[in-house]
Formats: structure tokens, C-alpha cells, sequence
């Protein structure tokens, strides 16, 4: 290709956007609640390390194969072995098929940071007005192209002037945001009752599931297995320390997912709320927290949505950009027929799955609506099964001197931690990933559903060396 690759202009433009990718929805409206639900401080134990020894390893490995190959996630892997070009596609795929639901709630997300300006929190009924918003037909639709065009516009304009300017100018705003809800959440009377279902370790709730949870909640919240942190690292310079970022972008992660813990539940226990998880807790109850503040409610819950859409924005442009490197490096198209051709095919499908909360509910797949189906075929079984399939690829199909060369800069950094790394990749983390990918597959009560997904990726395997 005669076209010169893009790179960061700054290491800590591809730190922050590579934790914007990672710090998203996960963080938000997931982790607070699993914690809580899991042990606490106990289940923080087995987070951190599945997060630090776990995480951390695949995100290296993702990072060496991307920056080796100077390409994004299918031809990285088709120009190691073209036999295993469908782990490539499956994380090319997988972030398609998110970008097909993922944009319909960033359009809720941006709704609500619009509407706690204009009188949200003083309607009686904050659940009927959820409801009211996404089983409609035309007002979903828009937020959600409105969201969507965030995305495009950014990414049309390339990794250092787009991607990198956005993380920049985003990440510390999101940071900001936080705090800010974090002070005023913990100066709450009875804000304590929060903290200690939130950090209070309870080693009667660590169930054997509760490993299962930790681990792929990890790897959903690291972005791992979608192609992002390949495709971010193939735009990253020689000099680079691979896991030194990797360590330091997880932590941000994590260290996110422990504020939107701090934001959201010592307020919540202040009012006298039960925590839930997903869409439920964000949109129906923590409305109802900044309604009980009165006055200074809405600015509050303007700045609280604000974040999520910010968050949500960072995770969802990096999963078109892995989508727009593919067909460009893959495909030979220019950036801007890329991004758009992208975009819009995500937004049909963003169609259906916005539609499938209301008109089109009796549309279904082996008995889901679009959007959890979308949701189930990724979440369950794509991020696990891709995770397994790059550990042993990395651990048992890579030349050993070229993983050493670029894990520490030809033996410049992280000498000692190679051994460490190797073994894990190659035995440890495959056997835990398997767990996981099993318990996530049978998880799925529709069997129609679960077979779907396991096709997909036989058939991708069949057929992905023409790609
Ligand atoms: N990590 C993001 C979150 O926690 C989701 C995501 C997954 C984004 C995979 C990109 C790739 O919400």
C-alpha cells in the first residue's frame, strides 16, 4: 500500500485513547453493581487480579501483534498465518455487530444529558419516561444518529486529529465530571451505607461464578478481543514500552470503574435506593438520586450524563475505527468512503435495535430482540472465544524471539518480566480463558441463539482466508 500509516503524535494521546476505548458503559453501569453484588472488597481482590495479571497479559499480546504488523486486526493476524485469519475477523465482526446496539445507547445517554436540563427530573414518573423514550419510534432514532455522527465525525478525521484530539480534550473532562459527582455523592448524609456495600469485603458472597463474572467483565471493560488494541497499537512508534501501557491503561480503567463505583452508590444508599445493573440502574434510578436533590438536581444529572456520554463516546469511536482500519488496510479504501460506508451499515442495524424496544418488539431471533441478541452473540461468546483464540495464537504460533523483541524494545525494558508474561500467555490464561468462554456459551438460555454465534465462527474459520 502506498498510503503512509498513521501514527500518535504523543504517547499520551494513544494512552488516552486506548483507556477510552477500555473506560466505557462497562465501568459505568456494570461494574459498581457486580462488585456490590459479589463480595465487595472481596470481589475487588479477584478483579484487580484478573485485571492486572490477566488483562494486562492480553493486552500486551494484542499490542505486539498489532504494532509488529503495522496493521489493523485481520491482516495482523493473515500476515502471521493465514490459517488464522477468522480470530482477525472475529474482532473485526464483533465490533460491528456492538456498533449495532452501542450507538442506541449513547443516543439515550445524550437524551438524558439534553433533557436534565428541561425538566426530566421534575416529571413524577422517571421510569414511564425511560420507557416513554426507547419504545418510541422517531425520538430513539434521532438521538441515537445524532450520537452516531459524533462518532463519524471524529473518526473521518484520522487517528492524531481526530481519535488522539478527542481523548485528549475528553478523557480529563470525563475525569473532572466524575469528581465532581463523586464530592457531592460522598458528602451526602448516610453516604457510608453505600461505601460499605461497594468496598466492604464479604467473602460469603464470592461464589465459584463470581470468578467467571470477574474475568469477563475484565475483558469486556478492557476492550479486549475487539481488534482495538491491535489496531491502536499498529498506529504506535518503535519506542514504546508495550507492557508499560498496557499496565498504565488498565489501571486508568480500573481505576474509573472504582469512581463511577464512588459517583454512584453512597448517593444512592443517601436516598434509600436498591442498586440494579445495566440501563435500569442509569436511567431509571439514578435519575430519582438527583431529583431527591433539588435545586442543584439537574445540573448535577446534566453533569452525571454528560459523563456517560462521554464515556460511551470514546468506546464507541474506537470500535468504527477498528471497522474503518479494515477496510482500509484490508480493502485499499480511503478513510472517508471507509468511515461511511461503516457508519452506515452500523446505523441499520442501530435501526432495528433501537426499534426492537418498542415497535418491533415482537420482532425476535430465536426469541431475543435485535439489541440483545446483538448484545448476547458479542458480551457471551465472541470476547471469550476471541480472547482464548489469541493467547494460544500468540503463545504457540509467534516466533518467541520476535514476542521478546517487542515486549521489551529489543531488550531495552522489562527484560525480566519476558519469562513471567510467556508462560502465562502460552498455559495459564488459555485454560482460564476457556472457563470462561464455556460457562459464557452455556450461559445462554436461548439455544437458538448460542448457535448462532458458535456458526458464525466456524463459518468465519472456513472462510476467512479469503478476506
Ligand atoms: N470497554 C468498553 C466498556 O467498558 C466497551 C468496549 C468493548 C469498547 C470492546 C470497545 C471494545 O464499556
Amino acid at each position: 500500500m502506498n498510503r503512509e500509516r498513521e501514527t500518535w503524535g504523543s504517547r499520551i494521546g494513544f494512552v488516552l485513547a486506548a483507556a477510552g476505548s477500555a473506560v466505557g458503559l462497562g465501568n459505568i453501569w456494570r461494574f459498581p453493581y457486580i462488585t456490590g453484588e459479589n463480595g465487595g472488597g472481596a470481589f475487588l481482590l479477584i478483579y484487580i487480579f484478573f485485571t492486572f495479571v490477566v488483562g494486562v497479559s492480553i493486552m500486551t499480546a494484542e499490542f505486539i501483534l498489532g504494532r509488529n504488523s503495522k496493521l489493523s486486526s485481520v491482516g495482523a493476524f493473515k500476515s502471521k498465518n493465514r490459517s488464522w485469519t477468522f480470530v482477525g475477523a472475529l474482532s473485526v465482526l464483533a465490533p460491528f455487530l456492538i456498533m449495532g446496539y452501542y450507538p442506541v445507547i449513547g443516543g439515550w445517554s445524550l437524551a438524558y444529558t439534553v433533557k436534565s436540563l428541561t425538566g426530566l427530573l421534575a416529571s413524577p414518573d422517571i421510569e414511564g419516561t425511560f420507557v416513554n423514550l426507547i419504545t418510541g419510534t422517531w425520538e430513539p432514532l434521532i438521538w441515537m444518529l445524532i450520537y452516531l455522527s459524533f462518532n463519524v465525525f471524529i473518526i473521518l478525521r484520522g487517528v492524531t486529529k481526530g481519535i488522539e484530539k478527542a481523548s485528549v480534550i475528553l478523557m480529563p473532562t470525563l475525569f473532572v465530571l466524575l469528581l465532581i459527582i463523586i464530592v457531592k455523592g460522598l458528602t451526602l448524609p448516610g453516604a457510608s451505607e453505600g461505601l460499605k456495600f461497594l468496598l466492604k469485603p464479604d467473602f460469603s458472597q464470592v461464589r465459584p461464578s463470581s470468578f467467571l463474572v470477574a474475568l469477563g467483565q475484565a475483558f469486556f471493560s478492557l476492550s479486549l478481543a475487539m481488534g482495538v488494541m491491535t489496531t491502536y497499537a499498529s498506529y504506535l512508534g518503535k519506542e514504546e514500552s508495550l507492557p508499560q501501557n498496557a499496565l498504565i491503561i488498565s489501571t486508568m480503567d480500573f481505576t474509573v470503574a472504582l469512581m463511577a463505583g464512588l459517583a454512584l452508590f453512597p448517593a444512592l444508599f443517601a436516598f434509600g435506593m436498591e442498586p440494579s445493573q445495566g440501563p435500569g440502574l442509569v436511567f431509571m434510578v439514578v435519575p430519582k438520586i438527583f431529583a431527591a436533590m433539588g435545586g442543584v438536581g439537574p445540573i448535577f444529572s446534566f453533569i452525571f450524563f454528560a459523563a456517560l456520554m462521554v464515556a460511551a463516546l470514546t468506546s464507541s469511536m474506537s470500535l468504527l475505527e477498528v471497522v474503518v482500519s479494515y477496510l482500509m488496510d484490508e480493502r485499499g479504501m480511503e478513510r472517508r468512503k471507509a468511515t461511511l460506508l461503516s457508519a452506515g451499515a452500523m446505523s441499520v442495524v442501530c435501526i432495528f435495535a433501537s426499534l426492537s424496544q418498542g415497535p418491533m418488539a415482537n420482532f425476535t431471533i430465536f426469541g431475543v430482540g435485535t439489541l440483545d441478541f446483538l448484545d448476547l452473540v458479542t458480551d457471551k461468546i465472541f470476547l471469550a472465544v476471541g480472547g482464548l483464540f489469541i493467547s494460544i495464537f500468540v503463545g504457540w504460533k509467534l516466533d518467541k524471539e520476535m514476542l521478546f523483541n517487542e515486549f521489551t524494545n529489543h531488550g531495552k525494558s522489562a527484560v525480566g518480566i519476558f519469562p513471567l508474561w510467556y508462560n502465562l500467555i502460552k498455559y495459564v490464561i488459555p485454560v482460564m480463558v476457556t472457563a470462561v468462554a464455556v460457562s459464557g456459551i452455556l450461559s445462554i438460555k436461548q439455544t437458538g441463539v448460542m448457535l448462532t454465534g458458535v456458526a458464525i465462527i466456524a463459518l468465519l474459520a472456513i472462510f476467512s482466508k479469503k478476506l
